[in-house]
């Protein structure tokens, strides 16, 4: 089935997804949702509004659940983004499908209008004007824009044919046919988010696409290569920030000149401290000398003591990494303090407000 297409609408509107509980970033995630972590010196979803933005969106629904109040709080009515935000909450999560659905009573454009859809994790430099232009061009009732990852399994698998249709939607398949995966960006027709089903759960991912292909609908996918990442895990966060920092991915919310590091007002650094990989020093957080960080994330108010090295990890508000420390590839939560000579690794989580004593944790076998 092929949709009419009239000319574009000025202003091009959004729905950005952002209900999710981000479970695999506890502790960051308990009280904060995932899309307003702190990235790269801002809440994670001002790269992303600054990104729409420039390709000519407007006007954004936030698809809200978890902790929907913090949204407003933080974003308004947008005008300070130059902006027009709306919220749709939904009392329970409505899935991907039904949030989209739920959150369209609030467009206004009409029927036949391309709308934007936004996973609310995603990091992306690629051209949403050229995925918009295919969807267009082909008359598509939905376009999805796909990327090339390691380990498929983890994502949805999206085989096409050579003329860009979407053959299959596999969502988490153990037994990917492609590496190529849905990046977490369509375009879709507004009468073809009309049809999916109101008032019930709905995956996008597991129904409403694998449907909309078995019925001929003509899905597309906008295939590219460009910097793109979802930073759903602790360790994609953390990379998501630094890329950002460094400049491998430009974003014009970053609050700041694009470096080796990125210290916001107020910290305070020791000239003997060492900063690398794209590390952000959180405001009034402090960096004692001697202390080495690389590749992280450090939050408002904490406190990195001499000696110390943190690397590839996530310092929370206010936490306390003592002398001698060492923390790689790890989550701090806020207000904890890891006493002196610690030496925590790969994947731990340390729970907010927890203190653990000087030497409680050491990693080596050797000790
Ligand atoms: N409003 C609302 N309601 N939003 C939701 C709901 C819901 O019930 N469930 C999930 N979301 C939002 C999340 O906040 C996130 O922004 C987005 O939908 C995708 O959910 P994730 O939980 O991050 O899904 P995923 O990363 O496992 O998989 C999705 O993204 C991959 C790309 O990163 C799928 O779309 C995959 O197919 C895709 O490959
Ligand atoms: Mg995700």
């Amino acid at each position: 089935m092929t949709e009419s297409h009239p000319p574009e609408p000025a202003h091009l509107e959004a729905i950005l997804l952002v209900g999710g509980q981000g479970t695999r970033l506890r502790p960051m995630t308990l009280r904060t949702p995932k899309p307003l972590l702190p990235t790269a010196g801002v809440p994670f979803l001002a790269h992303q509004l600054a990104r729409a933005r420039s390709f000519g969106v407007r006007r954004i629904v936030f698809a809200t659940s978890y902790r929907a109040s913090m949204f407003v709080e933080a974003f308004g009515d947008g005008e300070e983004f130059g902006l027009s935000l709306e919220y749709m909450t939904e009392e329970a999560p409505l899935g991907t499908g039904g949030a989209i659905r739920n959150a369209a009573q609030a467009l206004t454009c009409g029927p036949d209008a391309p709308v934007l859809v936004l996973n609310g994790d995603i990091l992306s430099g690629h051209d949403i004007s050229a995925q918009i232009a295919m969807h267009v061009e082909r008359r598509a009732a939905v376009t999805l824009h796909l990327t090339e990852v390691e380990d498929p399994s983890r994502f949805g698998c999206v085989p096409t044919d050579d003329q860009g249709r979407v053959t299959a939607f596999l969502e988490k398949t153990p037994h990917p046919v492609t590496n190529r995966v849905n990046a977490g960006c369509y375009v879709f027709q507004r009468s073809a988010i009309d049809r999916i089903p109101a008032g019930r759960v709905v995956s996008v991912e597991r129904e409403t696409f694998p449907g909309m292909i078995a019925s001929g609908e003509t899905v597309l996918g906008y295939a590219d290569r460009s910097y793109w990442l979802d930073v759903g895990t602790p360790a994609a966060f953390v990379q998501g920030s630094c890329d950002l920092v460094l400049g491998r991915l430009h974003s014009a919310a970053l609050p700041g000149p694009e470096g080796e590091y990125l210290a916001l007002p107020g910290a305070r650094v020791s000239p003997s401290a060492k900063l690398s990989g794209g590390t952000v020093v959180g405001a009034r957080a402090v960096v004692d000398a001697e202390a080495a960080v690389h590749g992280s994330v450090l939050d408002d108010d904490c406190h990195i003591e001499s000696g110390a090295t943190v690397s590839e990890s996530v310092v929370g508000a206010g936490a306390r990494i003592r002398s001698g420390a060492v923390v790689h590839d790890a989550v701090i939560g806020d207000g904890a303090v890891v006493g002196a000579d610690n030496e925590l690794r790969s994947g731990m989580r340390v729970w907010p407000g927890v203190h653990l004593p000087p030497c409680a944790i050491r990693f080596s076998s050797e000790i």
